[in-house]
């Protein structure tokens, strides 16, 4: 048995990596860069950060800054456009996953054409496209150094995952000195999904020697960090250790997979516009409990991990330990339930088997160590709803 392991070519990892952004693209022999990005990161002086680099090296950019949260295959068409305006040969992606995902998208749809519903998994990628630099703003998604990502189909609500070695960026810049502005709501969903991507790599029927310690390494920093960096945000140590966690776990879930909370959170987040993080967020304790007798060893290991159980510790307590600390932090970082966040009982029981159809549809699911039947995901749904 052998493993494959997709990653960036070059990665910056630490405090003020964003100032290297010109000799990143010279190290990739590129200079004239798209910068795909969103309103907030313009007004807030982020982009600044990246684009005085460039405009001292003498690199001239343009920005396309329509990117949205849950990124859309016609924003992502709006994208390929700018791209065709001018003489580009890169995309530099500047905030959180959905810009860098938009960015990813657009260098996929220039090179191949079509439509971006071509592209959704199981369909293969045929040409790769000009290289993505990714400098995230969240810790976050791992979009940074992932071959995939997720676009909405916007005729059928639809989020869906394209997957391939030309999603995968060519370089990441990764430096946390960019998310101590990040707010406590935020830092917290996209924490825990960061915390959900190490999980569900670790249980993967497709992890590996190299994912699992990735994994691992990811999960014991994002546990010991996620509260404080929700509640002193400019606390470095805490910052620092959540995006070194979340990129660790962008490794490990890219290399290995996700499983079936983001299988069924992904459905949640097109029909309800829930953020990625928190409909995860919702599913992660029940999922876990309902997945872990198919697998106790690897959720105790997970336990062991983030720390809530001893290294001796029989796999049947560290998982009650597991499943107690994930409920735990659902209730210190205020995660609603589906109900409390105002998601409607009516519709979301009639959407119910359409959203399993859909989880089950992505693959997700399959990767899962309890592989679910349609009706019991409609129960899952039924029970996390509360
Ligand atoms: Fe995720």
């Amino acid at each position: 048995m052998f493993a494959t392991v997709t990653l960036p070519r070059l990665l910056y990892i630490g405090a003020g990596a964003v100032a290297e952004t010109a000799a990143v693209l010279g190290r990739l022999g590129v200079k004239a860069p798209l910068i795909v990005t969103d309103g907030f990161m313009v007004r807030s002086g982020t982009l600044a950060k990246a684009t005085d680099r460039l405009d001292r090296a003498g690199l001239a950019w343009q920005v396309f800054s329509d990117t949205v949260p849950d990124p859309t295959d016609t924003v992502v068409e709006a994208g390929v456009e700018a791209l065709k305006g001018g003489p580009y040969d890169c995309l530099v992606a500047l905030g959180g996953g959905s810009p860098i995902d938009t960015a990813k998208a657009i260098s996929v749809l220039a090179a191949n054409g079509g439509k971006m519903r071509d592209y959704k998994v199981p369909n293969e990628i045929p040409r790769a496209g000009l290289p993505v630099i990714a400098i995230p703003t969240t810790a976050g998604t791992g979009s940074e150094v992932t071959r995939f990502t997720v676009i909405t189909d916007t005729k059928r609500d639809e989020k869906m995952l394209i997957m391939g070695l030309a999603c995968c960026p060519a370089a990441a810049i990764v430096d946390y000195e960019l998310t101590f502005s990040m707010p406590w709501r935020l830092t917290a969903d996209t924490g825990i999904d960061s915390l959900t991507h190490a999980i569900e790599a670790y249980v993967s029927k497709r992890a590996s020697p190299f994912t699992d310690g990735v994994a691992k390494s990811a999960m014991a920093l994002i546990a010991r960090h996620i509260r404080a960096a929700c509640q002193e945000p400019q606390n470095a140590r805490a910052r620092e250790a959540m995006m070194l966690g979340a990129t660790q776990a962008g490794m490990a879930f890219s290399n290995s997979s996700v499983c079936l909370v983001h299988g069924m959170s992904r459905p949640i987040g097109a029909f309800f516009h829930v953020p990625h993080g928190l409909s995860n967020a919702m599913l992660l304790p029940e999922i876990t409990a309902f997945s872990a007798p198919a697998a106790p060893e690897r959720y105790a290991d997970c336990a062991k991990a983030m720390g809530v159980a001893a290294e001796g510790e029989g796999n049947q307590s560290a998982v009650a330990r597991l499943i107690d600390e994930l409920r735990a932090l659902n209730a210190d970082l205020k995660v609603p339930s589906p109900r409390d966040y105002g998601i409607d009982a009516r519709r979301y029981t009639d959407l119910m088997p359409t959203m399993a159809s859909q989880a089950l549809a992505s693959g997700s699911p399959g990767n899962n160590p309890r592989v679910p039947t349609q009706e019991e995901i409609v129960e899952l749904y039924k029970r996390v709803y509360a």
